[in-house]
C-alpha cells in the first residue's frame, strides 16, 4: 500500500495491492480524476487522461482559449456556476447572493493511518500501518474557504474511504447548500445501476437498471436511510454475476437523509456522487467553523457482487463495527415479541425464558410493554421506567431471576420518541421536532425528540442508565418506528433549521456513544421497523440490525440475500417464529425457518411454551447445529450462488467458506411448492479446487473443483422446502 505524488505531472496515485486511484491537479488548480479500478503500476504520464476533446456549444474558463472547460473534464469534488453544467459535490451560498466558487490546490499531506472523523461514526484502522491517508487542502480565496479532502486507503482491503471538510476562515457568513461526501467521473456509462430497494417487511429487494443519459440515483428525506432505499449501490458492467465481472460499490457511513447519484452527460461520461441528501439541506458556517461530511467507502471489484461484498463484509465487520461486542460470540436470544406482543405478565415471561433455557438458547429479550402505561401503541414512550402491573419486581427483578435461570437478559428500549400519552410529554411538550404554529403529524401515534437538543439526549440517557445501571442488562435492542415530519426545533435559530435533520442524527449517535462508553459491556441491535436504518452508520454503534419485520422464512431469502450485498451475516438479525407466519400467513416447515436463520445472528420469536415434544427436539438440534457452526457462520466468506429475485429459478442458494477452505456450509431453498419436479443442480463455490470433501449425510469423496464444475444434485421433493450441505476438507 502506497500514495505517490508526482511532483512534475502533480499527480496523486493511491494504490494497494488490489486497487488504484488516480487523480490529478488540473491546469486551473482544481483537482481532476483519472482513474479508479483494478490496481495498476506507478507511473509518470498519467495526465496524459486528461484528454480535453474540442467541442461545440461550451463554454471555456480561459479568454481566447478553446483548450480548457469543465464541462469536459473528468473531476474530483467539482463545483457548479463556471463551466461545468452537471450537478456538482458542493455549493457555497455567500453573502453577497453569489454561489460561484473556485477552490484551488493549496497542500497536500500523506501519512499513515486513519484520523477520525468528529462525531461521526466512520472505518478505523488498530495500527497505522493498517491504512494511508492522503488529505488535500483546497482554498478559495476570494471567500476564504477551505475544503479539505480526505482519502484513506486500507492496506488489506480493495475500498478507500473518502469524506469531506468545510472550513471557513472568512468573516461572512456561509450556507452550505450541498456538501456531498465524494464525487468521481467515470470515463463512460456502460454500467448497470445494482441498489437495494423495499418497504417496510420487504427491505433489501435488489433492484437493477442500466445507465442512461441524465440523471438517475436513489436518496432518503424520511430523516432517516429507510427502508425505502438502502445508502448503497453498485455499478456493474453489463455481464456482471454474483462470481465474475467489474463492480464498483459505493456505501454511505451515515444513517439519515442522503443522495446517492449518477448523472450520465452528452459524452456517455458518468458523474457518480453519494453523501447527505441535498434536498432540504442548509448548514450555516459562520466564521472559523467547520462542517465535517460523513464519509463513503469505495470498493472495486473484479470478482463479481461476491467479491464487493466480501470487501464489505470484512472491512465492516473488523473495522467499522466499534462495539466490544465487535469480535466476540453472539449469544443465540429468544426475543418475546411475536410471542405475546403488548400482553404479558412476569409469570408468563419467566415460563418462557425457562424453556428457552431448556432448548440452549442463550440470552432472553423483553420487547416492547414493559414501560410506562404502555398496553398499546398509543402511550408511554419516554417513560422508560418498568410498569409494575406487569412487572410486580420491576426490570432488575425480572432480569435477575432470568440470570438465576442461567440466561443473559436483553431490554427494548425506543429511546429517540415520545407519545402524546407520557409522563415526558406533560412535562416537556417543546421537546419534540416540531415546526412553530404547523399541527403535527404522527406515525404509529408517536413523535421524535428533538435529539439536536443536548438536554434532551441526557435526558434520555439518563433514563435509560437509571435502568441499565441497576439491573443486569447485557443487550439493547433500541428501536425507532417512524420517519421524521414537520422537520424542525423550537431550539434552533430560523438561519439553523435546515441543519435539524443531520443534528438529529448526531444526536443519535451522540447517544449511542454516551450509552457504550458507560455500559461498554452491553449488545446494541439496532431496529427502526426492522430494516429502517439498516446502514453503516448504525453498524459502527450496534454490531447487529434486525433484519426486517418478516419473519417468513421464504421472504426472508429475498431480504437476508440483498442485505448481505453490503453487510455481514454477523449483523443480521434473524429469527425463527412461529406459523403460519404473522405477516404473510405462510405455512413453512420449522428446519426451513432454521436453515435461513442460521445465516445470521441466529435466534427465536415464538412462543417455545407451546410447542410439541417432537418441535422442541427440533428446536434443540438446531441450537446445537447453530452452536456448532457459528464461529464458520461469523468469519466464513459468504457467497450468493442461486438469486431468488431471479423468477425462473424459484430458488435461492448461498454458502459460507472458512478462510482456510477446509470447511463449508451450504443453505438451500425452494420458494414456491411445485408439483412433479425434476432434480437440481447445485454449483459451489469458493472452494479450494484439489481439496477433497466429504459432504455431512453423503457417501463418496469429491473434490472441490468437481463441486463447484458438476456441482451437487439436490432433490426438489413435494414437500420439500430446503436443506443445508455441510462440507469438512479430508486431510491428506
Ligand atoms: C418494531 C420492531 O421491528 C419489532 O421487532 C418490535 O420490536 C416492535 N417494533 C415493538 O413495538
Amino acid at each position: 500500500m502506497a500514495i505517490y505524488y508526482n511532483q512534475e505531472q502533480r499527480t496523486f496515485h493511491l494504490q494497494n495491492d488490489k486497487i488504484s486511484y488516480i487523480m490529478s491537479i488540473m491546469r486551473n488548480g482544481q483537482l481532476g480524476h483519472l482513474y479508479f479500478g483494478k490496481r495498476v503500476n506507478d507511473n509518470n504520464h498519467f495526465t496524459r487522461m486528461h484528454v480535453m476533446a474540442k467541442r461545440g456549444f461550451t463554454c471555456y474558463a480561459y479568454e481566447g482559449d478553446t483548450t480548457f472547460s469543465l464541462d469536459l473534464m473528468r473531476q474530483e469534488y467539482p463545483s457548479y456556476g463556471t463551466t461545468d453544467f452537471r450537478e456538482p459535490a458542493f455549493q457555497i451560498s455567500q453573502e453577497n447572493g453569489s454561489r460561484i466558487t473556485d477552490f484551488k490546490y493549496k497542500s497536500h499531506r500523506i501519512y499513515s493511518g486513519k484520523p477520525e472523523l468528529t462525531d461521526l461514526p466512520a472505518t478505523y484502522v488498530e495500527s497505522p500501518e493498517e491504512a494511508e491517508t492522503l488529505e488535500i487542502h483546497l482554498l478559495d480565496d476570494v471567500i476564504n474557504c477551505k475544503i479539505i479532502l480526505y482519502y484513506s486507503i486500507f492496506k488489506d482491503y480493495a475500498a478507500i474511504a473518502r469524506s469531506a471538510q468545510f472550513i471557513n476562515h472568512s468573516h461572512e457568513e456561509l450556507n452550505l447548500t450541498r456538501a456531498l461526501s465524494m464525487s468521481i467521473d467515470l470515463p463512460d456509462s456502460d454500467y448497470d445501476m445494482v441498489y437495494l430497494a423495499g418497504k417496510w417487511t420487504r427491505e433489501c429487494h435488489l433492484k437493477k437498471r442500466p445507465l442512461n443519459a441524465g440523471l438517475q440515483g436513489i436518496s432518503s428525506s424520511r430523516g432517516a436511510s429507510s427502508s425505502i432505499q438502502n445508502p448503497f449501490f453498485a455499478l456493474a458492467r453489463e455481464k456482471t454475476d454474483e462470481n465474475v465481472g467489474e463492480v464498483y460499490g459505493f456505501s454511505f457511513v451515515y444513517s439519515g437523509n442522503f443522495l446517492g447519484q449518477v448523472e450520465v452527460n452528452f459524452d456517455d461520461e458518468a458523474r457518480v456522487s453519494m453523501g447527505i441528501n441535498p434536498f432540504d439541506f442548509n448548514w450555516l458556517l459562520t466564521s472559523s467553523e467547520s462542517f465535517q461530511t460523513p464519509e463513503v467507502v469505495l470498493t472495486y471489484s473484479d470478482r463479481g457482487f461476491n467479491g464487493m461484498s466480501q470487501t464489505y463484509h470484512s472491512l465492516y465487520r473488523n473495522r467499522l463495527v466499534k462495539s466490544s461486542w465487535r469480535d466476540q460470540v453472539r449469544p443465540i436470544l429468544i426475543n418475546n415479541w411475536e410471542a405475546t406482543y403488548f400482553d404479558f405478565t412476569e409469570s408468563q415471561i419467566l415460563k418462557l425464558a425457562q424453556e428457552a433455557k431448556d432448548l440452549g438458547i442463550e440470552l432472553f429479550v423483553l420487547d416492547d410493554g414493559w414501560f410506562g402505561q404502555r398496553h398499546d401503541n398509543t402511550s408511554s414512550l419516554g417513560d422508560w421506567f418498568p410498569n409494575k402491573e406487569k412487572l410486580p419486581h420491576g426490570i432488575k427483578g425480572l432480569a435477575e431471576k432470568i440470570e438465576d435461570l442461567g440466561l443473559k437478559f436483553g431490554l427494548w428500549f425506543e429511546p429517540e420518541m415520545i407519545s402524546k400519552k407520557s409522563i415526558l410529554f406533560e412535562k416537556h411538550p417543546d421537546w419534540r421536532i416540531q415546526v412553530i404554529n404547523r399541527p403535527l403529524s404522527h406515525g404509529r401515534n408517536q413523535y421524535i425528540l428533538d435529539f439536536t437538543r443536548e438536554e434532551v439526549v441526557n435526558y434520555v440517557f439518563d433514563m435509560m442508565a437509571q435502568i441499565l445501571d441497576d439491573a443486569p442488562v447485557s443487550y439493547v435492542k433500541w428501536d425507532m418506528n417512524r420517519f421524521m415530519t414537520e422537520v424542525g426545533s423550537l431550539a434552533l435559530p430560523p438561519k439553523r433549521q435546515g441543519e435539524v435533520a443531520h443534528r438529529y442524527i448526531l444526536g443519535v449517535y451522540r447517544l449511542y456513544r454516551k450509552l457504550s462508553h458507560a455500559f461498554p459491556n452491553i449488545l446494541f441491535e439496532s431496529c427502526a421497523s426492522g430494516g429502517g436504518r439498516f446502514d453503516p452508520g448504525m453498524l459502527y454503534h450496534a454490531p447487529q440490525t434486525w433484519t426486517s419485520d418478516d419473519t417468513d422464512a421464504i421472504e426472508r431469502t429475498m431480504i437476508q440475500y440483498g442485505t448481505s450485498y453490503v453487510y455481514p451475516l454477523s449483523s443480521m438479525g434473524s429469527h425463527v417464529s412461529a406459523v403460519p407466519n404473522h405477516q404473510v400467513g405462510r405455512m413453512t416447515p420449522l428446519s426451513t425457518r432454521g436453515n435461513v436463520a442460521y445465516f445470521g445472528t441466529f435466534g427465536y420469536e415464538l412462543d417455545v411454551t407451546s410447542m410439541t415434544d417432537e418441535e422442541k427436539e427440533e428446536v434443540k438440534e438446531q441450537i446445537a447445529f447453530f452452536k456448532e457452526n457459528r464461529l464458520l457462520i461469523r468469519q466464513g466468506l459468504f457467497y450468493r450462488m442461486d438469486n431468488p429475485f431471479d423468477k425462473k429459478r424459484n430458488f435461492t442458494s448461498w454458502m459460507v467458506v472458512s478462510e482456510d477452505q477446509k470447511e463449508a456450509l451450504v443453505g438451500y431453498y425452494y420458494l414456491l411448492a411445485q408439483p412433479d419436479t425434476r432434480y437440481d443442480i447445485l454449483n459451489l463455490t469458493g472452494l479450494d479446487t484439489d481439496q477433497l470433501y466429504r459432504i455431512e449425510g453423503m457417501d463418496g469423496e469429491y473434490f472441490g473443483d468437481e463441486l463447484m464444475q458438476i456441482g451437487v444434485i439436490i432433490h426438489g421433493k413435494k414437500d420439500f422446502h430446503s436443506g443445508l450441505l455441510r462440507l469438512k476438507a479430508i486431510d491428506k
